[in-house]
């Protein structure tokens, strides 16, 4: 079994992130019910939470110099997914941890679907009609409709991401890669 390849920095936020996304997502279910006014409210504090988690995630992601891995849009990071993708239709498993290839790409697409959810989320807040948000102007209610929308749309594409994001790390799991004990409480190695 290999030791954890992902730094502390990493885990936490990786930590906090799946902890207050996943509830999002689960609660944003609840939250276009009239009748369940108490969940919009707790959507939207957790989702400004979620979005200065991501903040620090983004920051993060720079320090730490994931961007290749996370999006690996170029000619050899295209090569690594495409190889990635063939392995699986032979049915061989991608590598896990720290590489480039067709589960960073994955996450990447995470990173900026979630992105994308609390942009326009904090946008929502800021116009939310009767003015809880920042801003109670009357123009308030044609842009809540609007940015509902489209942070609806973008919700479908995280919940794509979510499902074969977990499935994955399952089946990962499940095939004897310990992957939870890497990303959630194994013992960190230097990355690579
Ligand atoms: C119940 C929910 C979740 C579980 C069980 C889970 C599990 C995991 C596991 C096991 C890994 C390690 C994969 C490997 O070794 O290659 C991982 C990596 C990762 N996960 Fe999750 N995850 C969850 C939710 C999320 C969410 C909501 C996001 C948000 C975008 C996310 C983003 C990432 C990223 C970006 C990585 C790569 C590490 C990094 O570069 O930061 N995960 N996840
Ligand atoms: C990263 C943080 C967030 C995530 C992951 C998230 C996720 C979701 C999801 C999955 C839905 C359900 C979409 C549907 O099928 O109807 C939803 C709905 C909604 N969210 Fe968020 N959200 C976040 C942040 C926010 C914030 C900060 C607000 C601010 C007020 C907000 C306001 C709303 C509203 C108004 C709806 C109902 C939209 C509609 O369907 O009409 N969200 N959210």
């Amino acid at each position: 079994m290999r030791e954890s390849e992902w730094d502390i920095g990493t885990k936490v936020l990786h930590g906090g992130l799946s902890t207050i996304l996943t509830f999002e997502l689960f609660g944003g279910l609840l939250v276009s019910d009239p009748n369940t006014r108490m969940y919009f409210i707790i959507h939207e504090w957790s989702g400004i939470l979620a979005a200065a988690i991501l903040m620090v995630e983004w920051l993060w992601i720079y320090a730490d110099r994931q961007g290749n891995i996370l999006f690996p849009w170029k000619s050899n990071g295209r090569s690594a997914i495409k190889a990635d993708i063939l392995g699986l239709l032979k049915g061989k498993l991608p590598q896990t941890g720290r590489t480039v290839g067709l589960p960073g790409f994955w996450h990447g697409i995470g990173i900026l679907s979630m992105t994308g959810l609390a942009i326009t989320g904090v946008l929502i807040y800021f116009v939310i009609p009767g003015g809880r948000g920042a801003s109670s102007s009357s123009a308030g209610a044609g842009a809540f409709t609007m940015l509902s929308g489209v942070h609806r749309e973008i919700s479908y594409v995280a919940w794509v991401y979510w499902i074969g994001h977990v499935s994955a790390a399952i089946i990962h799991q499940m095939q004897g890669d310990p992957v939870f004990r890497a990303m959630f409480w194994g013992t960190a190695r230097s990355p690579r």
